[in-house]
């Protein structure tokens, strides 16, 4: 087996600035070759949700998470090549949101890559974000890594352009977890010629890290944990030796390895999502190969937030989780059993009992 990255003291300058910080609901993504002098490190920041109130009032907690994030990554060592934020800076849409998250983030001293999120797309279609933020979608190269930002969140255009009276509509609509209204995500056919062509420059053995905001697999349609053509991304992505998928979206802790695709979740800066008990009652909703955790508490602003660490060295799931308040985690693929495992977990003997709902 593979080590897994060292602990979180190893990252920050100092004992003193851990103890600080408390919590830090960003992941750092080492990712680790052959040749050690190869490696290098990007911090991931995901989800805060910027939420406007009137004036300049907004919701004091998702600002407060992404601060700290912010913060914690600038106290990184050693420093990350570059940060990446997953998608969904505002909640609505607005300007007024994006405006205070890109100020937010401007506090970064890395450059930033961004994912488009639903929050952030369906008001304009992403017209404001992609003066702040950039292109929708595009690739880059980095010391040896082809790395692709998709834009995960389109929908069918029925949905987008004929269904609602307004944009707020829309937007609302689409804001909403289990919103029988709403519409399954997916990357769409332009998108998907467009990566086809991009990968087609690249060689089969060049490490690929796919950025999307929803997992480009279909988890749990009814919360839109889903990507309706995640099928044909993957089959795109398929003949590549070694391939990360990192998705924010979901809130919550997941991980799967399909053939040569390994998916690896990242932690919201605004709040946890619970577990959708659709993944407990029919397992055929959740694949397999993926472990449920334990639900965060929902009155606990901080549970499910943490560090956690993504080794892409092997190509398959390496995963290694700091929670608060919870013991450190390791997930990593086991060769015996042909599945990615969090040991601790699955030997029932050692399980904590699931937490009881009241
Ligand atoms: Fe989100
Ligand atoms: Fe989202």
């Amino acid at each position: 087996m593979n080590p897994i990255v060292p602990s979180r003291r190893d990252f920050l300058k100092g004992a003193a600035a851990a103890a600080a910080a408390g919590v830090v609901p960003m992941s750092f993504v080492k990712l680790a070759f052959a040749d050690p002098a190869q490696d290098f490190t990007f911090a991931y920041i995901s989800d805060a949700h910027i939420q406007h109130i009137s004036g300049s009032k907004f919701v004091r907690n998702w600002d407060r998470g992404l601060i700290r994030a912010v913060a914690e990554t600038n106290l990184l060592t050693p420093k990350p090549d570059f940060v990446m934020f997953g998608g969904d800076l505002g909640q609505l849409g607005m300007k007024e949101e994006l405006d205070h998250g890109a100020e937010i983030m401007s506090k970064l001293r890395y450059k930033t890559h961004y994912v488009m999120g639903e929050h952030d797309y369906y008001l304009d279609l992403g017209e404001y974000w992609s003066k702040l933020f950039g292109p929708h979608w595009h690739s880059f190269d980095h010391k040896g890594v082809h790395f692709v930002v998709l834009n995960s969140v389109l929908t069918y255009d029925e949905w987008t352009y004929n269904r609602w009276p307004s944009a707020e509509e829309r937007m609302l609509q689409m804001a909403g977890l289990d919103n029988p209204n709403g519409s399954p995500f997916m990357v769409g056919e332009k998108q998907r010629a467009w990566l086809k062509a991009d990968l087609d420059k690249v060689a089969k053995t060049t490490p690929v890290v796919v950025f999307s905001h929803s997992p480009l697999q279909k988890l749990y349609k009814g919360w839109n944990f889903w990507t309706d053509d995640a099928e044909e991304v993957q089959a795109i992505l398929a003949p590549f030796e070694k391939v990360n998928v990192i998705y924010g979206h979901v809130h919550q802790i997941q991980y799967n390895q399909v053939g040569n695709i390994s998916f690896n979740a990242v932690m919201a800066t605004a709040w946890p999502w619970p577990y959708p008990n659709t993944y407990a009652q029919a397992q055929h909703t959740m694949p397999v190969l993926t472990v449920p955790m334990n639900r965060a508490d929902p009155f606990f602003e901080r549970d499910a937030t943490g560090w956690q660490f993504i080794d892409v060295h092997t190509g398959r799931v390496a995963l290694k989780y700091n929670l608060y308040n919870n013991t450190a985690r390791t997930v990593a693929w086991n060769p015996a059993t042909g599945k990615p495992e969090d040991t601790v977990f699955q030997d029932p003997s050692k399980r904590v009992p699931p937490q009881v709902h009241y």
